[in-house]
């Protein structure tokens, strides 16, 4: 399929075309489908904003039962640089989280800094079962050690937009995810 848009410029190179998106995310879905075979509450929990698209990707690939939440955290103040702080924006408020088993679902992993922050959190809070989901994996950026339990493509380490990631709120709405020129970030 062809697909442009005015934003296409800004793009040096198509990382994950929408094709390749299909083939992870039905891969992703079958799993847990024959992970979670059972399972009595399933929490999809998005994280806000990024993940966005991939969620509802994903939930309409997955096939056994799931309810759906979402928490806004944020980690990026900075541009392209990461701060290191977590903030949390928008709780999970849930009286019935012993009972849940949480897959988070990410957009991507850089510094880790985020899902084990979000995985402490909510086995704090008592969940019965905490696992993670993440589309994009960028390992060469990881300040602390963290591997997702669920991940779809390993990328290299460059800022990548699109497919709900964004820079300075734009380019989500893209359906592919694309390098974007770095002089976009360093006008
Ligand atoms: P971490 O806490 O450093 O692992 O950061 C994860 C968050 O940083 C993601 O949820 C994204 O919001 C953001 N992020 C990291 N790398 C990129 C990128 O290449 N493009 C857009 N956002 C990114
Ligand atoms: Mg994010």
């Amino acid at each position: 399929m062809t697909y442009s848009s005015s934003l296409d410029k800004d793009i040096a190179k198509v990382l994950v075309s929408q094709e390749q998106i299909d083939e992870i995310t039905t891969r992703i879905a079958a799993q847990i489908d024959k992970d979670y075979e059972g399972a009595k509450r399933l929490v999809l929990l998005c994280i806000l904003k990024g993940s966005v698209v991939f969620m509802g990707d994903l939930m309409k690939k997955v096939s056994i039962p799931v309810e759906i939440d979402f928490m806004k955290v944020s980690s990026y103040h900075d541009g392209t640089k990461s701060t290191g702080r977590i903030n949390i924006i928008l709780d999970l408020h849930r009286k019935d989280l012993s009972e849940c088993d949480i897959l988070v679902i990410e957009d991507i992993i850089d510094s880790g800094r985020t899902l084990s922050y979000l995985t402490e959190y909510l086995r704090l809070g008592g969940a019965k079962s905490v696992k993670t989901c993440t589309l994009l994996d960028k390992p060469s950026r990881r300040e602390v050690e963290f591997t997702p339990d669920y991940r779809g493509l390993e990328v290299p380490d460059e800022f990548v937009v699109g497919y709900g990631l964004d820079y300075a709120e734009q380019y989500r709405a893209l359906p592919y995810i694309g390098i974007l020129k770095p002089e976009v970030y360093n006008k």
